[in-house]
């Protein structure tokens, strides 16, 4: 463990980039040595007495660059930063480490939505850190535990895996509820009626493994229940939402035929 300062340069004043700010701030022995962004005045109201510098090649020395910027642009963006003998981190969770076109390079990326306004908790988020090289996983390592107490070494392919996972556990199920939504709107029925079911089958999900706590007319196998709703959706328009549900209502039979329960 290295007890000196971790010295940081951030780049980027996106979701990600401001959550980090106040991560790093709030962690013992960090010094956030520079902020840049494409549109510097982003970070205006937040850095304090943070330099905040124009071009990417201002930014002072430090132990670790950390670009938390749009996947796109790593690759090209890493290249203002080649031959700076810092190690230089994205936080994306899709994209392999060697996007980065510097000599040490590596990932940390925080397994977490982050929205602006919204408070997270740093403690308990997992941080995910990647580097080829031992000694630069190491100095990952040693920043990592000083923000989350949920720190794991999990290599590309693992993580682009996991990132896979990830959008089925948040983008999907967001998207699911939004297609609730607009069902109950065609119906004219209140959607937070639903809200109850969403509390419980997180709360059920969160203590129990996914298969165990499924009901509904596809478990069942209650075919004249999935025809009718298939029937509802396509006769209010919901062509798309027939679709979904046929595909996923056939997964479920599928997978509880293929395991005997
Ligand atoms: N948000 C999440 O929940 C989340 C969670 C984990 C990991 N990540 C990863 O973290 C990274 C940042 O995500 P984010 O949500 O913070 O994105 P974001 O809020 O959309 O911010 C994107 C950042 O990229 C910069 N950028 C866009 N185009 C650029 C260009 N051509 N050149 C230089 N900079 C450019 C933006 O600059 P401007 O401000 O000037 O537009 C901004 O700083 C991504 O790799 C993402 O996969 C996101």
């Amino acid at each position: 463990m290295i007890r000196r300062d971790i010295r940081i340069g951030l780049f980027g004043a996106g979701n990600v980039g401001r959550h980090l700010l106040e991560a790093l701030r709030q962690a013992p022995n960090v010094n956030i040595v520079g902020l840049w962004n494409r549109h510097p005045g982003k970070w205006k109201a937040v850095a304090g007495d943070i330099p905040v510098v124009d071009t990417p090649e201002q930014m002072p020395a430090a132990d670790i660059f950390i670009l938390a910027l749009k996947d796109d642009v790593l690759t090209d963006f890493s290249a203002h930063l080649k031959g700076r003998n810092v190690l230089t981190v994205h936080t994306s969770g899709a994209m392999h480490s060697d996007v980065l076109k510097v000599d040490r390079r590596g990932v940390f990326y925080p397994l977490q939505t982050l929205t602006s306004g919204s408070a997270v908790e740093w403690e308990s988020i997992p941080l995910l850190v990647w580097a080829p090289d031992a000694h630069d996983l190491q100095l990952l390592q040693d920043l990592a535990v000083r923000i989350s107490k949920n720190v794991h070494v999990i290599d590309d392919s693992q993580r682009a895996q996991l990132h896979v996972a990830a959008v089925f556990t948040a983008n999907f199920t967001n998207a699911m509820m939004q297609m609730a939504k607009e069902i109950s709107d065609k119906a004219h029925v209140p959607y937070n009626l639903l809200l109850p079911l969403v509390r419980r089958n997180f709360n059920n999900m969160l203590s129990h493994d996914p298969a165990e706590v499924l009901t509904g007319p596809a478990r069942r196998g209650d075919r004249k229940t999935i025809e009718k709703h298939l029937q509802l959706l396509q006769e209010n328009g919901l062509y798309d939402e027939a679709e979904i549900y046929r595909r996923v209502t056939e997964w479920i039979v599928k997978r509880y035929k293929k395991s005997g329960k």
